[in-house]
Parts: C-alpha cells; structure tokens; sequence
C-alpha cells in the first residue's frame, strides 16, 4: 500500500528516488520555481484545468514518454495537485500495461486526499473521473514547503477534506486541526500571511496534521480499496457538495468549499431525522467557519440570492448514490460517530426548506 514520506521540505526527494536513471517528471506548468529540485531528470510539463483532465491529455503524455524513450521499467513522478496526480496516475497505470509511478503533492487536498488510495483518471464530456484505474502509487513524498505558495482559497479547500476525515476518525486530531486551522486565519487576517519568516506559523503542527490524516486515508483504502463499504464514509459531505458544485457554478465555488457546506447541511439531515442534536450542528457550523470556510449555500451573482435548497435537492435526485427512492447518505451524528443511512427523498423534499 501507500508509502508515505513526509518531510519538512524537498531536499530529501532525491534519497527517495534513489541512484536512478529512468525518472520522467511530468509537473503542473505553475511550479516553475520548484523545477530546480528536478534538475537532471526528464521533464514533462502540464497544463492543469479540470478541461485540460481529458484522455487527449492522456494521449500526448504517452506520445511525450515514448518519444523520450520511457521504457516498462521507467518511473513516472506526478507533482502538482490532485488534478496533476489524476492524470499522471492513470496515464502511468496505462503506458505499456502499466508502469511504477510516485507523487509529490502539492496542494493541501492533494497531500490530505486526492494524492492517496489510487484512484485516479480524467474526465469525459460533462463527466467528472469517469475514465481511470485504481492503481496504487510507489510511494508519495509531502512537505509543506511545497504549500507555501498555495492561496488561501487553495489552501482552505484541503483544510476541509483534513476536517471531514477527522469528524469521521478522530475527535482529538480534529480539535487540533480546527484550533490551528483557525490560528492560520488569524495570522493571515493579522499579517495578510500564513507564513512567519518564511514558514507556515507553526509549521511542525501543520506536518503531523498531514501525516495524521493522509494516514487515515491510507488506512481505509488498506481495508476497503474498491469501495465496497467503508471507503464510502469518505465521501461525507460530498453528495450536497456535487449538488452545490454543479448548481451553484456560476459563483465559481471549488470543491473543498463545497464540502464544507456539505458536511453542514449532512449534520442538518442527521438533526432533521433524529439522530443527531442541535448542539452539534452549530458546534460543527462554528468550527468550519473558524477556519475560514464557508457554511452556506453561495449567493447566486444573478438573483443575488442564495441558491434555492429545492434546486439543490433536485440536483441531489440525479446523483449516482440515489438507489429507487432512497439516497445513499453519510450522515455525521458526533465527532468520530458517521453513518451510512439510505435517506427517503420525499423526506429530503419535506425537509429542504429547513436545511438552509
Ligand atoms: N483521486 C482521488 O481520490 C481524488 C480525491 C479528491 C480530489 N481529486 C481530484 O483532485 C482535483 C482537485 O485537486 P486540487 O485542488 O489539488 O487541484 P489542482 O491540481 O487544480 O490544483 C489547484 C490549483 O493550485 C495550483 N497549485 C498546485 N500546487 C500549487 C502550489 N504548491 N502553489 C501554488 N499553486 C499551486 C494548480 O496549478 C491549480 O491552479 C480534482 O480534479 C479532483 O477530481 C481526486
Ligand atoms: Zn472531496
């Protein structure tokens, strides 16, 4: 399974390399100042947009490598975001049946998430990750030096994975993370950085919260590869995310955003059917806030309104995890207490206008 290396910076790749002479490096065109640490190695630059995730991508990446001369023996290092190890993980999984690829993770959703578990692939038309393998890498190498360039944005988007696996795993970790998560927004609303002389404030937790979680991840993956029961927890918060992220595009939401939001509306459901009390939705609601998350549906630039929950749950109605009459939902109770509930979508309709 997944070997993790985590470190406070880069100088330690190239130990983990190892004395190799067949490294192809296929890097997001947006690290340019990272370049130097490949130097020697076989570059191949990416242009990364969730367009871009296609199989056409795919195609020129092969074309690149055999033109290189990338024989069944290569190794293929993907560094960039969770989009950049997507791509580069399939392609790898693909390329002559298959040859042994590695990441650098560079975002904080990429190192907490997407980077772990194999999954990987590209779009196809309208649909997301609907071509790919699940293809485990050799092993991942994180830092936070790579992160320190990240926007905010970027950066809270991770924060929101990083949360969501520690309300399903581990209430300590995750009062950990909210606190720290938080003082990072705090530096920067002080000082208009997360970085102290250069550094993340307070780097060192920010490196054992990575491990922390990119563990758990790997954990589950170990238990249940193929998602056949408990790698679906994962997935909390993400069947409102789908909904907002594909309704609400115009406001130009990401993804991490999107899970924020719906991890709150999934506590309002779990509160809605009795499962949950009113004490954890606004302490969960708080936290997310804290760390400078968004916990509402987006306003929509047109109506100037925030989008309507009965749109939402008519989006919802079309989501592959709907089954009949029911939608397969992880619904949060506690910290640490989630649960895989088939939800009525009557009940989701009846309920709607009191979720927001
Ligand atoms: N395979 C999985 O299990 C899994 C899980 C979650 C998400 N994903 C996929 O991950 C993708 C999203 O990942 P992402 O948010 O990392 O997106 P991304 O790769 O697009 O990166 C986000 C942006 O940050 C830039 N960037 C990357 N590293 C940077 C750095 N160090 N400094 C400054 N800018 C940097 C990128 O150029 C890009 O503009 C989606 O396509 C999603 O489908 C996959
Ligand atoms: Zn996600």
């Amino acid at each position: 399974m997944n070997k993790i290396h985590i470190q406070e910076d880069l100088s330690g790749l190239r130990a983990v390399i190892g004395d190799r002479g067949d490294v192809f490096v296929i890097i997001d065109k947006n690290l340019r100042e990272f370049y130097p640490y490949f130097a020697g190695f076989q570059l191949i630059e990416l242009e990364t947009s969730e367009r871009n995730k296609t199989l056409e991508t795919v195609a020129m990446l092969v074309n690149e490598l055999l033109e290189r001369g990338a024989d069944r023996n290569a190794l293929i290092i993907g560094v960039g975001g969770g989009i950049t190890t997507d791509i580069v993980g399939f392609t790898a999984s693909v390329y002559k049946r298959g040859v042994k690829f590695a990441f650098v993770p560079t975002t904080l959703l990429s190192q907490v998430d997407a980077s772990i578990g194999g999954k990987n692939g590209v779009n196809f038309h309208a649909y997301k990750n609907m071509i790919g393998t699940i293809t485990q890498p050799q092993w991942i190498y994180m830092c936070p030096e790579v992160l320190r360039t990240l926007h905010p944005r970027e950066l809270r988007a991770g924060t929101a994975e990083a949360l969501k696996t520690f309300v399903l795993f581990d209430p300590h970790c995750y009062r950990l993370a909210v606190d720290y998560f938080a003082e990072l927004e705090e530096q920067l609303q002080k000082s208009g950085s997360y970085l102290l002389n250069g550094k993340f404030y307070g780097e060192e937790r920010l490196m054992e919260l990575i491990g922390c979680c990119a563990r758990y991840k790997c954990e589950v993956v170990e238990r249940d590869e193929f998602e056949k029961g408990e790698r679906r927890m994962l997935n909390l918060g993400h069947t409102f995310a789908h909904a907002i992220e594909k309704v609400c595009v115009s406001t130009g939401i990401m993804h991490g955003e999107a899970v924020a939001i719906g991890m709150v509306l999934a506590a309002k459901v779990a509160l809605k059917m009795g499962m949950t009390d009113s004490d954890f939705v606004e302490e969960l609601t708080a936290d997310l806030k804290r760390t400078g998350l968004p916990v509402e549906i987006p306003i929509d630039p047109q109506s100037s309104k925030p989008t309507e929950m009965r749109i939402l749950v008519e989006a919802l109605k079309k989501d592959k995890k709907v089954d009949g009459d029911h939608i397969h939902s992880i619904l949060p109770c506690a910290l640490g207490d989630v649960k895989d509930v088939n939800v009525p979508l009557n009940k989701l309709e009846e309920i709607a206008g009191d979720l927001r």
